[in-house]
């Protein structure tokens, strides 16, 4: 037992690491996240919030979704994120009259000194990489006020079908992280509120193989699950040898619109 939390533990530390080192080179390579973080804060905007809402926003990378809360007149702005790099990008990134606060926070264990009753917790794209999401959500649930909205947009189920079914007709096993269902996720929600999760599927072009994978590197999200050993080169080279002439991958993604009674 102590061994498996030892190695969730260094598994986040990688993570955290590898989002930290591609802070430079995320905004290049990040244009299916740049369109979901849009399309979650154009979903934020239909939200009945006070008019000086007190926003968190839990793994907030470089801004995509930042920048759209910073026009919101908010009386709070939280914004953290695991990764300093990210978070240094982000505070970069946005006017300088913004009033947010920048904190460096594991959303799966949010600080106490992160604040309480807020109206709105927020997170584009960073639910999955989260080790226990039923129990992150309870405890995010806790800094809401009543009536207070969560709303995200995480990968599902569906995300790099592609690449896993490539590996699948190789007889090899595939690193990809796996994502929950809808169905899943709606079972996850905290208990004290209602909501609804609703999805979409993006199928985003890459040359190759090679491609997309030098795009997860330039975002930071290339880490094989819980560091399970990469592919053998010849392995990897079968698997890219299907994607030569190019590679549409979907990104299936959910997106949680929830309400604390
Ligand atoms: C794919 S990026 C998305 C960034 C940004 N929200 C966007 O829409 O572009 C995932 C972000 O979540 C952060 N992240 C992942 N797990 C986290 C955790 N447990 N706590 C805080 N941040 C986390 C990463 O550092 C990274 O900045």
């Amino acid at each position: 037992m102590a061994y498996a939390v030892k190695k969730t533990q260094d598994n986040k530390t990688a993570v955290a690491a590898a989002f930290a080192g591609a802070a430079p080179t995320y905004d290049d390579g990040a244009e299916a996240q740049r369109d979901i973080a849009a399309e979650l804060a154009r979903r934020i905007a239909f939200l009945p919030l006070p008019a000086r809402p007190r926003i968190l926003e839990i793994g907030c990378g470089t801004g995509f979704l930042s920048r759209a809360l910073a026009g919101m007149n908010a009386s709070e702005l939280v914004l953290t994120d695991f990764a300093g790099a990210m978070l240094e990008r982000c505070r970069k990134a946005l006017p300088a009259e913004s009033l947010a606060r920048f904190l460096v926070m594991d959303g799966e264990e949010p600080a106490g000194g992160v604040g309480e009753n807020f109206d709105l917790i927020c997170s584009s794209l960073a639910f999955q990489w989260f080790d226990d999401l039923p129990a992150s959500l309870e405890r995010l649930a806790a800094h809401l006020a009543p009536g207070g909205h969560l709303a995200f947009a995480t990968l599902a189920a569906d995300s790099f079908v592609e690449w896993r079914q490539a590996h699948a007709a190789l007889g090899l096993p595939s690193a990809a992280r796996s994502y929950p269902t809808l169905d899943e996720l709606k079972r996850m929600m905290p208990q004290a509120g209602a909501g609804s999760i609703t999805e979409d599927r993006h199928k985003r072009p890459y040359a190759d193989g090679h491609d997309f994978l030098n795009r997860l590197r330039q975002i930071g999200a290339h880490l094989p699950l819980n560091n399970r050993p990469p592919l053998t080169p010849g392995a990897l080279r079968r698997v890219l040898r299907r994607f030569e002439t190019g590679i549409a991958v979907t990104y299936h993604v959910a997106y949680g619109i929830w309400r604390k009674t």
